[in-house]
């Protein structure tokens, strides 16, 4: 009876353990051939740190279904280039492997919920650390996965300070390690103090930024690790200059002010990333009346760039050069930043 019994046990056993075995070799191969889930939040101003989502997001697409197969890890062979113009004309409304989610509109959500296997910021660098609308971010979003790997891309003019060290220290009290750090040197949009690059300076740059990309997206598919966050300049610069930075941030936009060549066309108030902006619209108020600012301003600069009339300045300097990414439609960043994640 023992025997028998033992017998039945140890078949049962063993077609359990069979089945398991099957089970899980089956989750294995599944696994082996998943294709990576990512989501990239954004925020952008003036559409350089937009423009690197988009196209990074491309590049993250697995084209491997088409007939063009290139060497990832040689970027320059005629294969790439053939991929390149894959890439270029993929639609990004409708890419399955990214979603690219504006910070600014995810922001709005009462609970911010996150299961993908990669999460990539990517943002602007504001007076050596990353932007308070970034930081609040991070604080609130609720990330479910315990294997994901997190990255941080920097867009700057030249000095990116503490961004990554910034947000590790931010996702460390999550429990989560930054993978890695990377940042891109664009055209500086900070025209309070510099003039931005001439139209062919800033087409150079962006055509630097391509290439930029590329190299990112292969890195960041290979899940290769960095220790940007290390950096000891980071560390005081996140912990001594930002704080002061984010002091002063919303009084900012009380040294806005509106010139008589303001036609109420809207465009700022469109473009404003965070709804800061409103348009009264009464011709008996003073022109600087009709624009309200709301004193919830992230400094971004991007209702200055794009009045088409320059009516916006900041304290007495006009004099500067306007910049706004010249590969982003100004109506093509105002949708995504107003897209919510159905549509
Ligand atoms: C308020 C403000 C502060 C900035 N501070 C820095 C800085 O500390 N270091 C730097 O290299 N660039 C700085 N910049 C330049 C931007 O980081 C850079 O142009 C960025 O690519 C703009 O991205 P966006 O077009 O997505 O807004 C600053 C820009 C603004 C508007
Ligand atoms: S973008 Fe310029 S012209 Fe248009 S409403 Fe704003 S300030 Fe006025
Ligand atoms: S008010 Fe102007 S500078 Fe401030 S967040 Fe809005 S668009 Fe940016």
């Amino acid at each position: 009876m023992t025997n028998t019994a033992d017998n039945g046990e140890n078949k049962n056993m063993s077609n359990i353990n069979n089945v398991k075995d099957i089970s899980k070799i089956k989750e294995q191969i599944q696994d082996s051939l998943k294709e990576d889930i990512n989501t990239i939040y954004y925020f952008s101003g003036t559409g350089n740190s937009y423009y690197v989502a988009r196209e990074l997001a491309k590049r993250l697409e697995n084209t491997e279904n088409t007939e063009n197969k290139g060497n990832e890890d040689n970027e320059d062979n005629e294969d790439n280039k053939t991929k390149e113009i894959v890439y270029n004309k993929l639609d990004i409304s409708n890419l399955k492997n990214t979603r690219i989610i504006s910070i600014a509109n995810e922001l709005k959500n009462r609970n911010i919920i996150n299961n993908s296997d990669k999460i990539i910021f990517i943002y602007p660098v504001y007076g050596f650390g990353i932007p308070e609308i970034v930081e609040r971010f991070i604080n609130r979003i609720n990330i479910k996965n315990p294997q994901v790997n997190v990255y941080s891309i920097a867009t700057c003019g030249k000095m990116p300070g503490g961004v990554h060290y910034h947000i590790n220290k931010l996702l460390n009290k999550k429990g989560i390690e930054l993978k890695a750090g990377y940042t891109l040197k664009m055209p500086n949009n900070y025209i309070l103090a510099f003039n931005p690059p001439s139209a062919q300076d800033v087409n150079h740059m962006l055509d630097n930024t391509d290439v930029d990309i590329l190299k990112l997206s292969v890195l960041i598919r290979n899940n290769r690790e960095n220790t940007a966050k290390d950096s000891l300049f980071g560390k005081l610069s996140s912990d001594v200059l930002y704080p002061f930075w984010k002091k002063g941030l919303y009084k900012f936009d009380e040294k806005f002010k509106i010139s008589k060549d303001c036609n109420l066309c809207g465009i700022c108030e469109k473009i404003c990333p965070v709804n800061n902006i409103e348009i009264i619209d009464n011709e008996n108020l003073e022109y600087n009346d009709r624009i309200i600012f709301k004193h919830k301003c992230q400094e971004c600069l991007s209702c200055i760039q794009t009045c088409p009339v320059r009516a916006i300045s900041y304290g007495n300097s006009n004099k500067k050069r306007r910049y706004f990414n010249p590969r982003v439609k100004i109506n093509e960043l105002i949708e995504a930043n107003t897209k919510t994640k159905n549509n």
